[in-house]
């Protein structure tokens, strides 16, 4: 579990949680705090010495071995792909469509498109929110279904409980949030939070 503290990341985020951040900036901004992300969640990725020519002489150079999977669960998780890309444009790109039913909190599949050889690729699943866990629970076993072996997990606010049940389920998939909030509320939204994260990405609020 890593918890990014630094101060970009805590002032864009801070800015975010203000119910006056409307769903334009809200993007922008989630868009960055991903972006600000991306040097710690790949800091590990595996890599190789290449031979590396320059125009004076050859030198060694380092080359990433394993492809990599963006892997957002719909819809909130697009509002985080972006800012991913931003960084990582050579990434391939999977869809995990996962509704978290209002009533029971558990998650609903209703979509999964991904590339064939899953188990070729360092997968970084991608969903700002980590409340119950259930749905990022839920995405990783389909993902290890369909061949994963390579995972991480990005989100931008995860809850204690989220985290303890998707550590007690993964033990051995890290995750890297930008923020560690207090609790959940009785509805299962993560206080402090930032409220439901699709609805203010894509202006779907009542
Ligand atoms: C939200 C959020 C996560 C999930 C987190 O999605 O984007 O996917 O809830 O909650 P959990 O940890 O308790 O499972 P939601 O199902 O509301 O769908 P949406 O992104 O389409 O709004
Ligand atoms: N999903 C959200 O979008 N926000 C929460 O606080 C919990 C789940």
């Amino acid at each position: 579990m890593h918890v990014l503290d630094h101060p970009l990341i805590a002032d864009e985020l801070t800015r975010l949680r203000d119910p006056q951040c409307l769903p334009q900036e809200f993007r922008q901004r989630v868009r960055r705090i991903a972006s600000l992300m991306v040097p710690a969640v790949t800091a590990d990725l595996p890599t190789t010495t290449v031979p590396c020519p320059t125009p004076l002489e050859t030198t060694t150079g380092l080359r990433i071995t394993r492809d990599i999977l963006l892997a957002p669960v719909l819809r909130a998780g697009l509002g985080f792909l972006d800012g991913f890309l931003d960084l990582i444009p050579q990434a391939s790109v999977a869809h995990i469509g996962l509704a978290r039913n209002e009533e029971t909190l558990l998650p609903e599949p209703y979509y999964l498109k991904h590339p064939p050889n899953l188990e070729n690729f360092t997968i970084i699943l991608l969903d700002p929110m980590l409340a119950t866990g259930g749905s990022a629970i839920e995405a990783v076993r389909r993902l290890r279904a369909a061949g994963a072996r390579h995972l991480r997990f990005a989100c931008l606010v995860a809850a204690p409980e989220g985290v303890g049940a998707f550590e007690s389920a993964y033990p051995d998939v890290p995750v890297f949030t930008g923020a560690l909030d207090r609790c959940l509320n009785q509805l299962g939204y993560i206080l402090p939070g930032l409220g439901d994260a699709g609805d203010r990405l894509f202006g779907t609020a009542l």
